[in-house]
């Protein structure tokens, strides 16, 4: 017998949202998805490149100054004129866009449950976690390049593999050149972080958030930071994507702007700079009206990297209590992340547990802290 098919989000035309989805009141979102903010600095790279002796130079510090601000206040910025080809962004979103068009069996050729090494999936969620994701998403482990797979790379539409390799490689490039500010920024060479990555692992991910019944009560992907060092995304003009600096009482949706990528630093640009420059935290909300879509590009040092502050300024005490590697950073994370879901779940329960015990069948439900105070 066929195996059933899984519940793809882009298959249903569903008025209500399936229990899997529905998040906790606290986790739901808290500001629309196209109440726009400027918080977030949207900074032209023209010039980036000028020799840094004479005019040119001051244009060029002029630049990484910006950015460098924008990674202490939100570890998010914006560029524009950044030399990344339109067209080829043009062509990434329309392979992208058919890609999540075609029939769920012909994506599910690539599925990727079960720890495959890219290619296409339902919702994201942790192991364990009950709460789902309303998004899709097709991956491309790009590099190192000998670790390209091209089985797990989908067939169709026709034209991925030019087109990814060509924007995974100028994508690289960006961020290698913006880690190259930071490192100055450090008082290091321009190549330190980049050497730090060792040998950088690249993967492209390809979010489809499909309109959504009821986008009040979801998340198109939970509040995050990403683990690596520095992440690339492209964004639609649709708007979704969100910041929080106080560890999400408030938010901020991040204004699309045509054309730009967005800039996030990850937990290990965090770790390497000592807590200088901001880990992202941010999520994606999705609505009724609209289907999103974002492409997000992460580059992470290799497993075995080590992860331990490059400078550490007067003063300040290390942020890490020794050096880790990049692949111990990321089960830490992984198991503190699962363990915090695991606690959510057995609160969950023991909450049900209460409200059958008091009989309850009309009352509205407790909030959580209510019963667990
Ligand atoms: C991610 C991410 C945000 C978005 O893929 O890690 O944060 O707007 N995406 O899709
Ligand atoms: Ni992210």
């Amino acid at each position: 017998m066929a195996p059933a098919t899984p519940f793809l989000p882009t298959a249903t035309d569903e008025k209500t949202l399936r229990p899997s989805f529905i998040r906790d009141e606290d986790e739901r979102p808290k500001v629309a998805y196209n109440q726009f903010s400027d918080d977030i600095p949207v900074i032209s790279l023209a010039g980036i490149d000028e020799e840094e002796e004479g005019e040119g130079g001051e244009k060029r510090k002029e630049i990484c100054r910006k950015i460098v601000a924008a990674c202490e206040d939100w570890g998010i910025f914006q560029v524009v004129d950044h030399g990344v080809d339109a067209e080829l962004i043009s062509e990434m979103t329309r392979l992208s866009k058919e890609f999540f068009a075609l029939p769920p069996e012909e994506k599910l050729r690539f599925d990727m449950s079960g720890g495959k090494k890219g290619g296409f999936i339902v919702s994201s969620h942790l192991q364990g976690e009950a709460v789902q994701d309303w998004r899709e998403i097709v991956t491309f482990f790009s590099y190192p390049i000998r670790a390209r797979d091209y089985s797990r790379w989908p067939d169709k539409p026709e034209g991925w593999k030019s087109t990814v390799e060509w924007y995974s490689e100028k994508l690289m490039n960006l961020a290698c050149k913006l880690l190259g500010v930071l490192s100055e920024a450090m008082g290091l060479d321009k190549e330190a972080l980049t050497q730090a990555c060792v040998d950088m692992d690249q993967k492209v991910v390809v979010n489809f958030y499909p309109k959504c019944p009821q986008p009040d009560l979801t998340l198109g992907l939970k509040r995050h930071t990403d683990p690596g060092t520095i992440t690339l995304l492209f964004q639609d003009q649709v708007g979704g994507l969100q910041a929080t600096r106080d560890g999400g009482k408030t938010w901020i949706t991040v204004q699309p702007v045509a054309g730009a990528l967005v800039v996030n630093l990850g937990d290990h640009g965090h770790y390497l700079s000592n807590g200088r420059f901001k880990n992202a935290d941010h999520q994606a909300v999705v609505n009724s009206n609209y289907e999103r879509l974002s492409i997000a590009t992460f580059q992470n040092p290799a497993p075995e990297a080590i992860v331990y502050p490059l400078a550490i300024r007067e003063g300040e005490k290390p942020v890490l209590d020794e050096p880790i590697t990049f692949a111990e950073m990321y089960r830490g994370k992984m198991s503190k992340d699962l363990e915090l879901a695991k606690l959510k779940k057995m609160a969950k329960m023991e909450q049900q547990e209460v409200l059958k015990k008091a009989g309850e069948v009309t009352a509205q439900p407790k909030a959580l802290n209510e019963i667990l105070a």
